[in-house]
């Protein structure tokens, strides 16, 4: 099974995608953890280009071929072996965060994301939970974190609110495998929402 977490930055979707792995390898399952952009040795080094530096380091246009080749190392290397011998992957973040971020962050990209991702992509997860957060509360934690990787959480909060919407329209979009989490309660109520899905 192949588990992805989406949502703005500071949602909380690496503390939710670390508790629900836990969850899984107590229930006996084998568990492969992995976040994009990076999870593979080649798309890691991709993370460091994309996500440090000036805002306007890259176009959308080039930003969307580096992620994509990005994840397409991080799929033929990590998650299709993992699915393959039957783990459960749980990625934090996959394509949708593509089909937003470069899909319509500076301009209306949509279909180009969508055309690449069919053709060097092709898989999507079989369940998504896109993490609710109020745009402002989730900024500020994710500020609060500084990691130097901060590319996109300085593109600011009119950017995270667009983003959020983006979200549900995602999750209106493609109602089978997302599932909408309110991600402002505490830690282990949301942890037992999700796990909920897997009783
Ligand atoms: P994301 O991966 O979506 O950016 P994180 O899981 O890294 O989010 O969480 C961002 C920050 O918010 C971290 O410092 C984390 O400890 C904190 N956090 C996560 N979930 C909650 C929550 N439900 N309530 C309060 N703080 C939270
Ligand atoms: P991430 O490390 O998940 O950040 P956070 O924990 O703050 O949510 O992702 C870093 C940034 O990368 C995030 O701001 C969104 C951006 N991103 C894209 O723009 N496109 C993509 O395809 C992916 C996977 C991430």
């Amino acid at each position: 099974m192949f588990v992805s977490f989406e949502g703005i930055d500071g949602s909380g979707k690496s503390t939710q995608a670390r508790l629900l792995a836990d969850h899984l390898r107590d229930q006996g399952r084998e568990v492969v953890l992995t976040r994009e952009p990076g999870g593979s040795p080649g798309a890691e080094e991709i993370r460091a280009l994309v996500l440090r530096g000036d805002p306007g380091r890259w176009s959308a246009e080039t930003e969307i071929l580096l992620f994509t080749a990005a994840r397409r190392d991080h799929v033929e290397r990590t998650i299709r072996p993992a699915l393959d011998r039957g783990a459960t992957v749980i990625c934090d973040r996959f394509a949708d965060s593509t089909r937003l971020y470069q899909g319509m962050s500076r301009g209306d990209l949509r279909e180009t994301v969508d055309m690449l991702h069919t053709q060097m992509i092709g898989i999507e997860p079989h369940l998504t939970f896109i993490i609710e957060m109020d745009p402002e509360a989730a900024l500020s934690r994710a500020l609060a974190r500084r990691t130097g990787e901060d590319r996109f959480e300085d593109m600011g909060l009119s950017m995270q609110a667009r983003m959020a919407e983006g979200f549900r329209e995602i999750a209106a979009t493609f109602p089978d495998r997302c599932r909408l989490i309110d991600g402002d309660r505490p830690v282990e109520v949301v942890a037992a929402d999700i796990a909920g899905h897997f009783a």
